[in-house]
Parts: structure tokens; C-alpha cells; sequence
């Protein structure tokens, strides 16, 4: 096996998960001097902030049928090049409409990284490394977003509030990156395959996998290919009275991965830190930082723990530490008049908490849960649902923060302070009743087999004897 080839398309791939990254975080640090600059409201940078997301799942919900009919290399290419243009069109936008408009140009690209490159790897690479380099994927998410607040935090700038455009220009680099790499990258062979074109998938593979065990690798993937020819579509999966703790399990696990407020705090972390009496725009971006680096840190934590310690024990841990992070979030905001200093950094270090505990929990938990629990069959169409509630419910927290907020300080008597306490109290009892439900229906999938999981909701058992 060549060893440098399979480095250097591991790191190509490896930028369309850092681009994901990057893209999604890199307005976080953008929002205080864009606010400054462009004079706009809260419900407007709800609006640019959501938008990306909305673009990420029609990216996400097309990115299926286009790889399957064009290719994953072309795909990947033209989410490099919507990367691209979208980096150029944000920071060059010249009013609010523009931004929007780039935003969901620019989520697409994310939407499409989102589904094609995990493919894409998992394709390409020899069966050996495989799950490592998918599995990596999410890693590479929270080094990318730590990239972007890195970024925000060296280009911040108080005496500048333009300084947002430079922000986003950034993310020209890691998009010519990609775009170059993907053009020398070769097509994935099992695609390929799929189109017939077994010559050009054996040529490729004979660039980095042993010519011994070419032809086992060749008629492995025609049976995997035989075995997909029978996938159940949309529909047909919905009909089945089986899959219904599968698709409950993959949706429910995303709407709690998001509803514990996770990206409230990954994009609008210096906006919070503004309103726990951090004025300075630059000291905010730069407070956000650290979100990034625990972030990446802890979800490394986790790849360790998640087989060791099972998937059951790093939910309840994870969530019982975010119910008692965000609780102390609330309890800082709602007493930081008289705490002052304290209540303001104690702001910080809950929710530097609370980034631990989803980083070692949900984080990598959601998107692993909807990789087990679905059978062979419907692995395709269970995946793409699994990705598309994710991006459902992320915009949905995402768009309501701030409204949330302004409701809560009207019913406070105009007390801000008090509103913000009360979303990140809402977000605990998200956070409690996750508990609860993963109490009674979150299986234990840690070492079982994918088809004995199959096997058992089609005997009609429940997630919680698996
Ligand atoms: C979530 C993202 C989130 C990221 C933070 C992922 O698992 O799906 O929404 O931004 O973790 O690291």
C-alpha cells in the first residue's frame, strides 16, 4: 500500500471536514463588528446566521443523488469552488440582502461537504484505516471551528469594524486548498464500479492498495453494490412498522444533540460574552478561543471513551454535566449584578463546562447513533435523515436565541440579564427531559453487530433490551 498517497488524500479530505468547520464558525467572531458596521438588529443576524444552515440542508438533501449521478470527486469539487465564491461574495457583500443571499450560497457547500466527504473517505480508503479516517471527521469539525475563532480572534480589530470582511475572505485558503487537491484526487472506485467502469476503478486503485488484494477488493465492493441494489426508498422505509424505533432514535438523538443550545454557543460565544458585561468586541472574540479549544480537546477525549465506556454511560454523563453547566450559566446571569466579576467569569468557565461535556458526549454521539441503529438496507436513506433533522433543528435553536432572549427579558420587566438566564434554563430542562428519554429508549449499541441490531426491531424489540 502506498502509504503517501493514502496521507495525502487523507489530508485533502480532511479540509472539506475543516472547511465545514470553518464556514459554520466563522461568523461568530464576525457578528459583533458586522452588528457595529452594518447597523443591523439581532433578528437580522438571527436571519444571516440561520440562513447557512438552511443551505446546508437543501446541500445535505440534493448532495445524495448528485454524487450518485455525477460522481463524489465532481460534487466535492463543486462544493470547493461554492466555498470558494461564497468566502468572496460574504466578505465583499455590500448590504444586508447580499449577506443573506451569500450565506445560503455558502451553506450549500457545507451541506454538501457535510454528506459527500465522509463518503468519499469511507470509499477511497483501504478497509484497514477506514474507520479511523471517518471517524476523524468530527474531530476535524472542531478543528476547523477552532481555525475560524483562531482566525476571527488575530483579525478583530476595535478600531476597525469592517474588519468582518477579512473574516470571511479567510476562507479562500482552505478552499483553493481543497479545490487543487480534489483536482488531482482520482475518482472514488467504488462509484465507479457502480457506473460499470471497472477498468478506471482498477487503475485507480492500483495507485495505493497492494496488487494482491486488488481483485478481493474489487468483488467485495460488487457484492456491497448487489446488496444496496435492494435499498429501501423513502417511502417504503416509512411504511415499514419496524423502523420505527430506528427513525424515533436517529431523530430524537439530533433533536436533543441540538436542543441543549450547543451552537448557540459555538456561533453567538463572544455576543454572550458581550452580554456578561464583556464590552470589548476584540476580548469577546478572543474569549471565544477557548470554547474552540476545549472543544477540540475533549472531543478527542471522547474518541477514546466512546467503545470503553459505552454509548449509555457517556449520555448520562454528558448530559447530567450540561444540565448542571447551563444551570450554572442561568444562576451567573441571573445574579450578575451583585456577582460582578465573579458572575462574568463565571460565565465563562460554565460554559467552557458545558463545551466539555457535550464534546465528550452528544457531540460525537449523534452522529454515530445514526450510523448503528439503521439496518443495511436503509442505511443511505437513514443517514440523510439523521443529517437533515440535524440541520433542521440546529436552525430552528439558531433562528430563536435572540427572540427567545427579548421574550423572556419582556416578561422580566426589561431585564436582559434575567431573559438570558431563562433560555439557558429552558435549555436545561431540554437537557433533563433528554435524560429521561434516554433513560427509556436509548440502546446500548456499543459491540453489537449491525445485523443482530436489525434483527431485533424486526422482532418487534425495544431499544432499551437491545
Ligand atoms: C454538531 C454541530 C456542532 C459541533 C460542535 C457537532 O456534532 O452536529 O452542530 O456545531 O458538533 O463541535
Amino acid at each position: 500500500m502506498n502509504k503517501n498517497f493514502v496521507w495525502f488524500m487523507a489530508a485533502i479530505a480532511a479540509t472539506g471536514g475543516l472547511l465545514f468547520g470553518f464556514d459554520t464558525g466563522v461568523i461568530s467572531g464576525a457578528i459583533p463588528f458586522m452588528q457595529a458596521d452594518l447597523n443591523i438588529t439581532d433578528s437580522q443576524i438571527e436571519d444571516i446566521t440561520t440562513f447557512a444552515l438552511i443551505g446546508a440542508m437543501i446541500g445535505a438533501l440534493v448532495s445524495g443523488a448528485l454524487s450518485d449521478r455525477f460522481g463524489r470527486r465532481t460534487v466535492i469539487l463543486v462544493a470547493a469552488v461554492i466555498f470558494l465564491l461564497g468566502a468572496l461574495w460574504c466578505g465583499m457583500a455590500p448590504d444586508v440582502t447580499n449577506l443573506m443571499l451569500a450565506r445560503i450560497f455558502l451553506g450549500v457547500g457545507i451541506g454538501i461537504a457535510s454528506f459527500s466527504t465522509p463518503l468519499y473517505i469511507a470509499e477511497i480508503s483501504p478497509a484497514r484505516i477506514r474507520g479511523t479516517l471517518v471517524s476523524m471527521f468530527q474531530l476535524l469539525i472542531t478543528v476547523g471551528l477552532l481555525g475560524a475563532f483562531l482566525s476571527d480572534s488575530a483579525i478583530a480589530d476595535n478600531t476597525d469594524n469592517s474588519c468582518w470582511r477579512t473574516m470571511f475572505y479567510v476562507g479562500v485558503v482552505p478552499a483553493i486548498i481543497l479545490l487543487v487537491g480534489m483536482l488531482i484526487l482520482p475518482e472514488s472506485p467504488r462509484w465507479l464500479l457502480s457506473k460499470q467502469r471497472e477498468d478506471e476503478a482498477r487503475k485507480i486503485m492500483r495507485k495505493y492498495e497492494d496488487p494482491a488484494v486488488i481483485e478481493t477488493e474489487v468483488s467485495n465492493m460488487k457484492n456491497d453494490l448487489q446488496q444496496e441494489s435492494n435499498q429501501m426508498g423513502l417511502v417504503e422505509t416509512f411504511q415499514q412498522k419496524w423502523m420505527f424505533y430506528p427513525l424515533m432514535l436517529a431523530a430524537l438523538i439530533m433533536f436533543f444533540q441540538q436542543a441543549v443550545g450547543i451552537n448557540t454557543v459555538i456561533y453567538y460565544g463572544p455576543s454572550i460574552f458581550q452580554k456578561a458585561g464583556f464590552a470589548d468586541s476584540e476580548a469577546a472574540v478572543m474569549a471565544q478561543v477557548s470554547v474552540g479549544v476545549v472543544n477540540v480537546l475533549f472531543t478527542i477525549v471522547s474518541l477514546f471513551l466512546i467503545d470503553k465506556l459505552g454509548r449509555r454511560k457517556l449520555f448520562f454523563l454528558g448530559m447530567t454535566g450540561m444540565v448542571t453547566t447551563l444551570l450554572l450559566i442561568a444562576l451567573c446571569f441571573a445574579n450578575l449584578d451583585t456577582m460582578g466579576d465573579a458572575g462574568r467569569y463565571g460565565i465563562v468557565g460554565s460554559m467552557l463546562g458545558y463545551i466539555a461535556f457535550f464534546a465528550v458526549s452528544m457531540g460525537p454521539l449523534g452522529w454515530l447513533i445514526i450510523t448503528e441503529v439503521f439496518p443495511v438496507k436503509v442505511r443511505g436513506v437513514g443517514s440523510s435523515i439523521g443529517s437533515v433533522a440535524n440541520w433542521t433543528f440546529n436552525s430552528l435553536i439558531v433562528w430563536t436565541f435572540f427572540k427567545m432572549i427579548k421574550g423572556f427579558t419582556k416578561f422580566f420587566n426589561d431585564n436582559d440579564a434575567l431573559g438570558t438566564a431563562g433560555v439557558f434554563c429552558v435549555f436545561a430542562i431540554v437537557a433533563m427531559v433528554g435524560i429521561v428519554w434516554g433513560y427509556f429508549f436509548l440502546p446500548e449499541t456499543r459491540g453489537k453487530k449491525l445485523e443482530d441490531i436489525e434483527a431485533h426491531w424486526k422482532n418487534g424489540g425495544k431499544p432499551i433490551d437491545l
